[in-house]
This record gives C-alpha cells, sequence and structure tokens, in this order.
C-alpha cells in the first residue's frame, strides 16, 4: 500500500527533538522556527509535557464521553484562567477544522440562520463548512460548495457594514482570524474586530475568533483578537493547545446554553488529550511564555525591519511574516538546507516563523544572522 501523496515533502527524516531544536536521522541539527507549524509551543518534548503524558498513560488512556471525565473540568477552569475567560464554557474536540466547523454549527443552532461571512485571505480547515469559509477555491470539492457564505475584504469596514445591512438578519457568524496564518500574516486591525463586535450585537449574529493558529499565547496575548479590547462569542483553539498532541476545543460565551447531543465527538476530550493540554498551560503559565513570546517577538519584529533586503515584516509576537521580494525566492529553502534552520511559508514570497513560544534570545539572534547571509545568496 502507497500513502495518499497529497504533501510536498522536505527529503528530511526528524528523529530527536528538543525545545526548538531538532536533529534528522543522521544527526544533522536544526533551529526549528517553524514549530512543526505553530503546533509546538511549549518546546518539543518538554519534560514536564513527557512525564504528564506518560503518566496518564499508565493510568488510562482513553474512555469516552459518556463518563465523567475530571480531567477536562481541570482544564476548562485553567484554560479559563489563563484565557482570562473564566465565565466561557469549553467544548473540545481534535483539529482546528472541526473547532471551526462546531463554532459554525453552534452560531447557526443559536441565531437559526445559514449565512456565514468570511474575508478574503482566510483559511480556517478541510471539513465542509470549515473550508467553504476558506478563501482557496482549489480546496474546495462541488459537495462543499455553497451560497451560505460571504467573503468580504479585509479590514474593510464599509464592506462590512454593507454586507449587513443587505443581509443582517440573516447572517448567522462572522469568521475571522486575528492574524491570517496562511494568508501571509495579515492582522485584523483593532477597529475592524470592534467593529465585527457591534454589528454583531445590532444583528445577534455570532463573532468567531478564529484562534488557531494565532492564539495560545503566540502573540503575548493568549488570544490574538483580545489586543482590540472586545470579546468573541466564541473562540476556536488547536495548535499549540497539545504541543503536538492532536486536540482542540471551542470556548464558548455564557450566553449559549448546551443541550444533550447538540455536539459531540468521540475522541474529543480524550484522558490523554487533557493530559497534553493541561501540560501545555501549566509551563505557560509557570515559565511566563506569553511574555517571552512578546518580548523575544518584538526583538525579532524590530531587527528584521532594520534589513534592507527585506519588503515587510509583519506579525506580532512570535508569529511573524517576512514578506521578500521575488528575486529571493530561494532563502527559505535555503534557511533550511544549507543554514539548517525550519520555517514555515506563505504565498507568494513569505517566510513564517512560528516557534516554540520559549524561544530563546540567542536562538532569535542566530535565526538573524544566518537570514542575513541567506540574503546574500
Ligand atoms: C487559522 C486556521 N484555522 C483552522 C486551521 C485548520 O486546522 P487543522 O489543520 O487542525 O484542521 C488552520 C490550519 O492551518 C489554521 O491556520
Amino acid at each position: 500500500m502507497n500513502l495518499f501523496d497529497v504533501y510536498p515533502l522536505n527529503d528530511i527524516e526528524i528523529t530527536k527533538a528538543s525545545f526548538s531544536t531538532v536533529w534528522d536521522a543522521n544527526g544533522q541539527e536544526y533551529l526549528d522556527l517553524y514549530g512543526g507549524h505553530a503546533v509546538i509551543s511549549i518546546g518539543h518534548t518538554h519534560p514536564h509535557y513527557v512525564t504528564r503524558v506518560t503518566d496518564q498513560l499508565h493510568k488510562v488512556g482513553f474512555y469516552s464521553n459518556s463518563v465523567k471525565i475530571p480531567l477536562q473540568t481541570q482544564l476548562a477552569e485553567k484554560l479559563g484562567k489563563v484565557s482570562g475567560k473564566t465565565d466561557y464554557q469549553l467544548f473540545l474536540c481534535n483539529s482546528g477544522a472541526e473547532a471551526n466547523e462546531n463554532a459554525l454549527k453552534l452560531a447557526s443552532f443559536y441565531n437559526n440562520r445559514k449565512k456565514v461571512i468570511a474575508f478574503k485571505g482566510a483559511f480556517h480547515g478541510r471539513t465542509s463548512l470549515a473550508v467553504a469559509a476558506t478563501d482557496n477555491p482549489k480546496i474546495v470539492a462541488p459537495v462543499n460548495e455553497t451560497d451560505n457564505v460571504i467573503f468580504l475584504p479585509h479590514n474593510d469596514e464599509a464592506a462590512l457594514a454593507q454586507a449587513f445591512a443587505a443581509y443582517g438578519n440573516e447572517i448567522s457568524a462572522v469568521i475571522i482570524e486575528g492574524i491570517q496564518g496562511v494568508g501571509g500574516i495579515k492582522e485584523a486591525s483593532g477597529s475592524f474586530l470592534q467593529k465585527i463586535r457591534s454589528l454583531c450585537d445590532e444583528y445577534n449574529a455570532v463573532y468567531i475568533a478564529d484562534s488557531v493558529q494565532c492564539g495560545y499565547g503566540r502573540t503575548g496575548l493568549f488570544y490574538s483578537h483580545d489586543y482590540a479590547g472586545v470579546n468573541a462569542d466564541v473562540y476556536t483553539m488547536a495548535k499549540g493547545m497539545g504541543n503536538g498532541f492532536p486536540v482542540a476545543g471551542i470556548s464558548i460565551a455564557p450566553k449559549f446554553k448546551p443541550w444533550h447531543g447538540m455536539l459531540g465527538t468521540t475522541f474529543g476530550g480524550n484522558h490523554l488529550a487533557c493530559a497534553a493540554a493541561l501540560a501545555v498551560l501549566e509551563i505557560i503559565e509557570q515559565d511566563n511564555l506569553m511574555k517571552n513570546a512578546e518580548v523575544v517577538g518584538s526583538y525579532l519584529i524590530e531587527e528584521l525591519k532594520k534589513i534592507e533586503a527585506v519588503k515587510e515584516v509583519r506579525g506580532r509576537g512570535l508569529m511573524i511574516g517576512i514578506e521578500l521580494p521575488e528575486n529571493l525566492a530561494d532563502v527559505k529553502k535555503n534557511l533550511l538546507f544549507k543554514h539548517k534552520i525550519f520555517t514555515g511559508e506563505a504565498k507568494p514570497n513569505v517566510i513564517r516563523l512560528l516557534p516554540a513560544l520559549n524561544l530563546t534570545k540567542g536562538q532569535a539572534d542566530h535565526f538573524l544572522n544566518e537570514f542575513k547571509i541567506a540574503l546574500k545568496g
């Protein structure tokens, strides 16, 4: 049997990892500024995480949502505290797409409406409604096509107000990333998020903050949307939540009332997933990782802005996009194969930095030095 060949692969096998360092099968060391696609939040193989997951595996790894799982309650309490939304409710699932799918579904149950506003450049996942709300027709299969999703220009308050004026009473939800990741590290402006909040209030629509990539402390705030100073109704989260263990969730405002059977999943909130997610929050809190993301991230952004060859630097905290001119299209590949540094990318020519939140200033300096050399070719 062959693998279904959907991923373009780098010819590298990672066999060992520690914090922001990984090693390949030949023992070659790399600096990981990609964090396995923004997933590694507290560092690869963090000892507290390994111990907590291992201990849990020795007790019970999985039982279904038909019995009490106190670890879920502990996780909800901890998440409420660290995110500052203590009165929100937690539903646990397994991936970012699933989190968004459930958030959109919850909104529709809540106001009994069908239309969703999403934005140009958005990526919300690959399941049916999440992919329909994703601005990439190539990955939308005919069966996912729907007239229920309206795409508007990003950060365009007038277009948003116009859409609400036109279909306000049909709009179930507005879904937006605090910082578009796949779209090339483009931040939603504070005033745009405030406008979403006020229009959703006026029309009883649901504001969904997709925090799958930009959330979980990466920007220095728990949810990147928080810098706008207004609350979303639902926050979706996944990538950093389990430091590599597949776990996702939605944080739901108190006004939503659950009923048995409303949402559900077999694997969501299992014992191992909760142990992994608790270990992550414990380290974020104990090691003050949001502060570190802010400090090391701001330093990187400032230093990158000084480099002349760079077209633009965007982002916040440790979610950084470096836009390069077309003639420097090989830099990302050279960073990996010549300079042994993993980074992410976005089209057309943006290098994405999404490292673990405990990246050190020393590691940031190492990247800056190697990057300057890579720019010279
Ligand atoms: C903003 C955002 N939302 C949703 C998703 C989908 O998450 P998953 O791949 O876990 O389904 C992603 C994945 O990259 C993402 O960046």
